[in-house]
Formats: C-alpha cells, sequence, structure tokens
C-alpha cells in the first residue's frame, strides 16, 4: 500500500531529513515510527501526503507513483490519506462535527448517511456530546480526539498519525489504538504512528526507528490491545 525506494528528502538550507529510506508497508498492516526529535519523522508523513515532495527516490501510494500524479489528481490523493497531525489542525470558526465533516463532504457523501457516520465516529472517540463545540473551547486531548474521527472518518485506504496519543491518558490512548487497530484490520487500511509514547508503543507488531535520516526495522512485541 505505501513504497519508499531510495527516498532522500533535503531541505535545502539544512541538508536530507530523510536519507536513502526504503520500505513496504502492505494493506492492513500498522507500523510504528519512532526516532529523536528532528530526525525526520514528521518529514516522512509529509511525503506520504503529498505535503512534500521527495528530493530523490520514488515513493508509490496504492500502487501509484506519486511523483507521476498531476496537479489535479493530488486531491483525489490527499483524500485516500487520512492524517492526524501533531498541532490538530481543526478548522477554528468549525464546531466538531462539521470538522469531523469534512473529509465525507470532500467525498460527496449524502447528508443523511454523513451524518450518521460522523456522530459514529464522534462516539468511538468519546465525543459525541461535543458535536456542536468550537475547538476552541476544547482540551488539547479532545481536540486531537476531534483529529482522530476526522482521519478515520471516510475509511481512507492510508492514515498517518503524527503523535496521536501525546495528549491523552492510559486509557483514552489505548482506546485510539484499539480504533486504529479495528481499521487496519476491518478495512485493511494502512497505518502509520509516530510516536515516543510508552503507553502505547508495546502494543505494535512493527517498529521503524529514525536515526540520522535513515530507517532501520526492530520486531516489536506485537502485544494485543483487546477490544
Ligand atoms: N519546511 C522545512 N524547511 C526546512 N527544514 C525543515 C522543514 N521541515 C523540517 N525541517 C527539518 O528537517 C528535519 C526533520 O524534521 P521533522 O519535522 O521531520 O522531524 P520529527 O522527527 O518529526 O521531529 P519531532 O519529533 O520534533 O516532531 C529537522 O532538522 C527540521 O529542522
Ligand atoms: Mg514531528
Amino acid at each position: 500500500m505505501i513504497r519508499f525506494e531510495h527516498v532522500t528528502k533535503r531541505y535545502a538550507e539544512r541538508g536530507d531529513a530523510l536519507r536513502d529510506v526504503s520500505f513496504t508497508l502492505e494493506p492492513g498492516e500498522m507500523a510504528f515510527l519512532t526516532g529523536h526529535s528532528g530526525a525526520g519523522k514528521s518529514t516522512l508523513l509529509r511525503l506520504i501526503g503529498l505535503l512534500e515532495r521527495p528530493t530523490r527516490g520514488r515513493l508509490s501510494v496504492a500502487g501509484q507513483d506519486l511523483g507521476a500524479l498531476g496537479r489535479r489528481q493530488i486531491p483525489l490523493h490527499r483524500r485516500r490519506v487520512g492524517m492526524i497531525f501533531q498541532d490538530h489542525r481543526l478548522l477554528p470558526d468549525r464546531n466538531v462535527f462539521d470538522n469531523v465533516s469534512l473529509p465525507l463532504l470532500a467525498a460527496g457523501m449524502h447528508p443523511r448517511e454523513l451524518g450518521k457516520r460522523v456522530r459514529a465516529a464522534l462516539d468511538q472517540v468519546g465525543l459525541l456530546r461535543l458535536e456542536h463545540a468550537l475547538p476552541t473551547s476544547l482540551s488539547s486531548g479532545e481536540q486531537q480526539r476531534v483529529g482522530i474521527a476526522r482521519a478515520v472518518v471516510a475509511r481512507p485506504p492510508v492514515i498517518l498519525a503524527d503523535e496521536p496519543t501525546a495528549p491523552l491518558d492510559s486509557t483514552r490512548a489505548m482506546a485510539v489504538v484499539r480504533i486504529l487497530n479495528d481499521m487496519a484490520a476491518q478495512f485493511q487500511t494502512a497505518i502509520i504512528v509516530v510516536t515516543h509514547d510508552e503507553k502505547i508503543i508495546p502494543t505494535f507488531k512493527r517498529i521503524y526507528h529514525i536515526r540520522d535520516g535513515v530507517t532501520h526495522e526492530e520486531a516489536g512485541e506485537g502485544r494485543s490491545v483487546g477490544g
């Protein structure tokens, strides 16, 4: 579902953020990506979401070479990728319901079906009662959970999560891991989770570590999270 072949990303004045990265993630697989601050983790996710372009190498998602995508195909690609950002990125002047409904509106879903799907996603993250609230009135953990609902609501084939559980307590953090696990199992979603969070690390089977812009694979314990 996701394939990196010798991908390098260089920022002009700061050198290589990623160097010669190669790996493959199959549909239904969930991988965990760790590495020190500035190692290139968010950069790797941004390349998959086409928020950045590689300097060298080849990157494909769902069999599509991203380098070959024309400008008009980019919005379609972005719809295939649900992103959970480190800094939430909610629309501040839209309420929780509207924020979560955006990917479904982009996909042209009928309003009745859309309402059901948005409420189901909000229920999954425990925020149904806050559907009319504005993001600015929410705690950081609540905003993060809105971002998670928005990323999963359209059931995209790829989900990228950048520190999704950092502001959450361990019960909420494990609930988020369970939601992502269920997505992978039920819809064959390929998922990459960037995290330093010791609460959730032992639950992953595949662990990638970025050191000096290079990925190294480690075998995780893959402990079951139940559910
Ligand atoms: N837009 C940019 N322009 C120039 N340099 C950048 C840009 N974005 C990231 N970098 C640099 O690339 C490197 C990797 O950054 P990145 O944000 O991917 O790190 P990270 O692993 O996500 O770190 P953190 O754990 O702190 O979030 C850093 O040295 C950063 O300064
Ligand atoms: Mg980052």
